[in-house]
């Protein structure tokens, strides 16, 4: 069968729409749950570290782009993270006013132990716009970003309403659901222009569902820090509780084991530096696939291995 772009990239729009992690449980029941800004306060100073990460993969892609007409789509998401689409305030701005009014103190964010899925997901993303397939790359911030957030951030908004936040103060989230169906749009023309063959179409669906894969992780991380009755629907019946899915049992469990943190535990400074770690072009890997990193020992934070990390509880 000859292989066309665009009736690919339909299908995998729908394989995004109908994903496990597009559709995740903690989120439909944040949308229908009983949230307070305390549990949006914990949701935030995770997902937090996220928001401040996505310029660096976008860049990261930029750089490995193979030709202008791929920048140049690449560019115009960038602009507007940076913040033209926004009255100048980049996204990570926007994100930090909505963390204040949700009651996180100055500074605070860069104080809180982060789950380990949140920050396996930060280096996922890293590696795969830096030491994959271009394509790759694109699969995971354009199907699994752009494509993915309004679908995922329609049920936080919801939720965020719910609360009680008013509309300035969550500015954020609408924002996501408007712009990214251009940025969307735009990616999906990168996608166009690029992929011609079914080996090429496989590297865009192979990023987009190791990205979707590692969002789903976070998912279920949001779930087990936020309060125990935030899931819980406003009109469940007496006991429904019991009856609570995983990420809240989860919860529980993490709880307990917050007195484990200790200073194992990644805070969003260590978290960033992985950009610093990880080398921003594939070819700066050796031959053997080792890195070849270019700190001086001194310079370099302590390596840890994943395995070092505990799930932990957002306070
Ligand atoms: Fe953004
Ligand atoms: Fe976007």
């Amino acid at each position: 069968m000859a292989f066309d772009a665009r009736s690919f990239l339909k299908t995998l729009r729908a394989e995004v729409a109908t994903h496990p992690s597009v559709n995740h449980p903690v989120l439909t029941a944040i949308g229908e749950g009983s949230c307070t800004r305390e549990d949006f306060k914990r949701f935030g100073l995770q997902h937090f570290a996220l928001v401040g990460m996505f310029t660096q993969y976008m860049e990261r892609l930029l750089i490995n782009a193979p030709n202008a007409t791929a920048k140049l789509w690449l560019a115009k998401v960038l602009v507007d993270e940076y913040g033209e689409g926004s009255d100048g305030d980049d996204h990570t701005t926007l994100y930090r006013h909505f963390l204040t009014r949700t009651g996180v103190a100055p500074d605070q964010e860069n104080h809180v132990p982060l789950h380990d899925d949140v920050v396996d997901f930060i280096r996922t993303h890293l590696e795969l716009c830096s030491h994959h397939h271009f394509l790759v790359g694109l699969g995971a911030l354009g199907p699994a970003h752009e494509w993915a957030i309004p679908d995922m951030f329609a049920p936080l908004i919801k939720g965020l309403r719910r609360a009680g936040f008013k509309e300035e103060e969550i500015l954020y989230f609408p924002l996501h659901v408007e712009q990214d169906q251009d940025h969307a749009d735009w990616l999906e023309e990168a996608l166009a222009s690029m992929i011609s063959s079914w080996e090429e179409a496989e590297l865009v669906r192979e990023g987009t569902m190791l990205s979707l894969a590692a969002r789903g992780r976070v998912w279920d991380a949001v779930g087990s820090v936020l309060g125990e009755e935030a899931l819980v629907p406003a009109d469940a019946p007496k006991g429904y509780a019991q009856h609570l899915h995983r990420p809240i049992k989860q919860g529980l469990l993490s709880r307990l084991s917050d007195f484990l943190a200790g200073d194992t535990a990644y805070r969003l400074p260590q978290a960033r530096d992985l950009a610093n770690r990880i080398p921003i072009r594939k070819q700066d890997l050796g031959r053997n696939g080792a890195r070849i990193t270019r700190f001086t020992d001194k310079a370099r934070p302590a390596e840890r291995a994943p395995s070092s990390y505990r799930p932990l509880q957002a306070r």
